[in-house]
């Protein structure tokens, strides 16, 4: 007997999404798709971004380069398009509809990938908190940009995700918010899986 379950993530650069995702997927055994990639892929690929978008494979998601905060800025850019986000758009869908459940991450999945998702997370936290946590994942002291440059481009990010018509960054009507500015990675964990446990109950797999 199979199970259909769904979990949405959705949130600003460096809310603690993945982390969460992550997690989550190991703690109840769950896929874990991070659709950030598919968007940061397409963004560093070059080329027409739709035809980019359309021929998109395996490979492509593997490059090493996609971590960086030049693939996210790039991400951003061709994540305005579209043609862009219908081409991800069925690949997203069944994902979230395998069989044992799946979380999958992003700015759109309460939304419009997964509307009638068990569990919808709207992951956040301040700006300047989730500048500080990019900065010292590239380094701190050691990175080459100062945290100053890489909290600009965290605004300048959200601003685009936010300000853009088609699928624009912002919580579901039925999301639950988490805000992990002053929270520790493991009760933010906590908090999401809290919610995933009410709601596997709710359908009966509790
Ligand atoms: O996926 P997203 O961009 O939303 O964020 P992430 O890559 O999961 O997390 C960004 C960084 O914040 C990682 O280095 C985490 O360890 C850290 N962090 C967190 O995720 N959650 C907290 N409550 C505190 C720190
Ligand atoms: O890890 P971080 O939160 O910094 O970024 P990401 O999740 O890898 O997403 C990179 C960019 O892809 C975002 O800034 C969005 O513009 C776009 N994106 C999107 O439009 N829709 C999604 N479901 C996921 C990402």
């Amino acid at each position: 007997c199979g199970m259909i379950f769904t979990v949405a993530i959705d949130g600003p650069a460096a809310a603690g999404k993945g982390t969460i995702g992550r997690a989550l997927a190991e703690r109840f055994g769950f896929a874990h798709l991070d659709t950030g990639l598919l968007y940061r892929a397409v963004g560093v690929k070059g080329g027409d971004p739709v035809a980019a978008a359309e021929a998109l494979s395996e490979a492509d998601l593997m490059r090493a380069d996609l971590r960086s905060l030049e693939a996210g800025e790039a991400a951003s850019r061709v994540a305005v398009i579209p043609g862009v986000r219908a081409a991800l758009l069925a690949f997203q869908r069944s994902f979230a509809r395998r069989e044992g459940g799946a979380v999958l991450d992003g700015r759109d999945i309460g939304t419009v990938i997964c509307p009638a998702a068990e569990v919808k997370l709207f992951v956040t936290a301040s700006p300047e908190v989730r500048a500080q946590r990019r900065w010292l994942e590239l380094g701190g002291e050691a990175a080459a940009q100062s945290y100053e440059a890489v909290l600009e481009g965290v605004k300048a990010r959200d601003a685009r995700d936010m300000g853009r018509a088609d699928a624009p960054l912002k919580p579901a009507a039925d999301a639950v918010l988490i805000d992990t500015s002053a929270m520790s990675a493991e009760a933010a964990l906590d908090a999401a899986g809290t919610q995933v446990r009410a709601a596997l109950a709710r359908a009966g797999h509790g």
